[in-house]
């Protein structure tokens, strides 16, 4: 499958926002439209678009410096009929290239979400921490982190 990636325009971010909202790990974690919308917009992030031949399949929200002055993905999402063809793997690739001369790229993934971390772990990502009673009370959230090869 092709894809094609921006960063968000039009109505993107309510897309985006609403995608996130209706889905685990965000529907769990109690993560309202609103919260998302906000999240979204937020001038520190930048919003990715993932593109493939039937429109948008996915979004990842970045920060530039998110921990420990490495990018950060603060949220990755690809839409239910999209998954499975290798949509978040791609999107996920495209965002460790986005910030130029990155040597490592950080992100988070709840202890109840063992199908993404397990993709993490096959792209390369190795566990650093675990934050108890983090997003959420009685769940985990673990932080990962990945070598950015050659630079
Ligand atoms: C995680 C996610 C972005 C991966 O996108 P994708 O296009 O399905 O990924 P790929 O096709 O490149 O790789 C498939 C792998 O993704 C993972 N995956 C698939 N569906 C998933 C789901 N509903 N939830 C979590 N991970 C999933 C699995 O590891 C899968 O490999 P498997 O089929 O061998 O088990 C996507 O499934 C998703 O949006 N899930 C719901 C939201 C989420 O969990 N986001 C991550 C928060 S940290």
């Amino acid at each position: 499958m092709k894809y094609w990636f921006r960063v968000a325009e039009g109505d993107d971010r309510e897309w985006s926002a609403r995608l996130m909202a209706g889905m685990d790990p965000w529907l769990r974690l109690g993560r309202s439209y609103e919260d998302r919308l906000e999240k979204c917009g937020h001038p520190e992030y930048t919003l990715l678009i993932e593109v493939g031949e039937k429109g948008r399949a996915g979004c990842a929200l970045l920060h530039p410096r998110g921990v420990a002055g490495s990018p950060y993905v603060a949220s990755i999402a690809v839409a239910p009929e999209a998954r499975g063809e290798g949509a978040g793997t791609a999107l996920l690739d495209y965002a460790e290239n986005y910030f130029e001369g990155a040597r490592h790229m950080f992100l988070c993934v709840s202890s109840f979400n063992p199908r993404a971390r397990a993709l993490y772990e096959r792209l390369g990502y190795e566990l650093v921490g675990e934050l108890k009673d983090y997003a959420m009370e009685g769940a985990s959230e673990f932080l990962m982190v990945k070598r950015l090869g050659g630079r």
